[in-house]
């Protein structure tokens, strides 16, 4: 299956957190090593790592190493226990809207305080926050593993896919969710054909999915965002598969602005939805989509082509919402590593 180097990772004495800056891309491959919170925090805000389950992964992975670096220089428990909490925090706070980030942290969170409690501390302590980090990146690959064998049973023979924004390999631990079954397809002969909408503002569909895509050697079609509706009324669609950023309890999918349009034109014209996620993206914790913080970005990358030169006059307005919600009677089908459902009670049963 397809495997670029993955985009987040260690180094190989595990000291620090490694990934690729994916706002380089698709023009150069430029990897980041650091230990440093401040700069972890900036790269995940600055869409450097990207993608619901990869800011999770990053998070842990740096939540590790950064605590391990800072306690090399000394502090008592209660310092030191202080430092962890303050630094989780710093992370969780970095984006809100994908579940993933906090889960991650959290889950980073309850391994540090029992093992505190349990006595542990100096290297035993460091190798079991390092551990925990690193199970939770290999978890999201067999995950998104699972998720590409399910969402391939959707794929025929030459199926014109349409995707929007990236969840693809670079998006996860490696493979991705939305573009995993993808990558299958192609690899087992189904020739399939992608559509991508260039997701604006920060183009993850024309810098990164198309990039992923034309590197395993898909028939790969980049389109504008304004024209899924051209393509999906002209019959060229078969079905669209994108990812997630949260789920909530009643089915409701926060993902990449734009989404809702897509689903509202796929149900327009009768092409099936799919939303493509890990379980660690499902929370039971918020009942609908309305309750969903939706994360707002600076105006100028919306006055601004790709932090390239202004295109809009000083003075005006902007709405830069990261996100939008697409309420669940919108979805044809959830993929997630547990199978494909063709409803939500489904999947939310699958859970138990
Ligand atoms: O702002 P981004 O680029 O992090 O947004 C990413 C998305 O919306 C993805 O579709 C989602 O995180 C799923 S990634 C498997």
């Amino acid at each position: 299956m397809f495997v670029l180097k993955d985009a987040v990772g260690l180094t190989e004495d595990a000291s620090k957190l490694v990934f690729l800056d994916q706002t380089q891309l698709p023009l150069k491959e430029v990897y980041v090593e650091t230990d440093d919170i401040d700069e972890i925090c900036d790269a995940i805000s600055r869409l450097k790592v990207r993608g619901a389950p990869a800011i999770g992964v990053a998070a842990a992975l740096g939540l590790a190493v950064s605590f391990n670096s800072a306690i090399r220089c000394g502090g008592n428990t209660e310092d030191r226990a202080a430092l962890f909490h303050s630094y989780a925090e710093k992370l969780a706070a970095s984006r809100p809207t994908a579940v993933n980030l906090s889960w991650a942290v959290n889950r980073m969170l309850f391994v540090f305080d029992r093992s505190v409690r349990d006595g542990l501390s100096g290297t035993g302590l460091r190798h079991v926050l390092l551990d925990e980090a690193i199970s939770i990146k290999t978890e999201d690959i067999e995950k998104c593993r699972m998720i590409s064998e399910n969402g391939l049973k959707l794929i025929g023979k030459g199926s014109r896919i349409l995707t929007h924004c990236n969840a693809g390999h670079l998006a996860v631990s490696r493979y991705g969710t939305a573009l995993g079954p993808v990558h299958l397809a192609l690899e087992r002969g189904l020739e399939p054909v992608i559509y991508v909408d260039e997701t604006r503002p920060l183009l993850q569909g024309a810098r990164l999915t198309a990039y992923e895509m034309v590197r395993d050697g898909a028939e790969t079609i980049l389109v504008c965002d304004n024209m899924a509706a051209s393509l999906m009324s002209s019959g060229k669609i078969d079905m669209v598969f994108v990812g997630c950023d949260r789920i909530a309890a009643n089915g409701d999918v926060a993902n990449k602005i734009g989404t809702c349009g897509l689903a509202v034109i796929a149900s327009y014209f009768g092409v099936p939805f799919y939303v493509l996620g890990p379980t660690t993206t499902y929370d039971p914790d918020t009942p609908d989509g309305k309750s969903i913080i939706i994360e707002h970005r600076r105006a100028e990358e919306v006055t601004e082509m790709f932090y390239s030169e202004r295109m809009a006059p000083e003075g005006v307005g902007v709405y830069n919402p990261a996100f939008d919600v697409t309420p669940s009677s919108l979805v044809t089908g959830y993929v997630s590593e547990y199978g494909l459902f063709d409803n939500f009670e489904d999947f939310k049963k699958s859970l138990i």
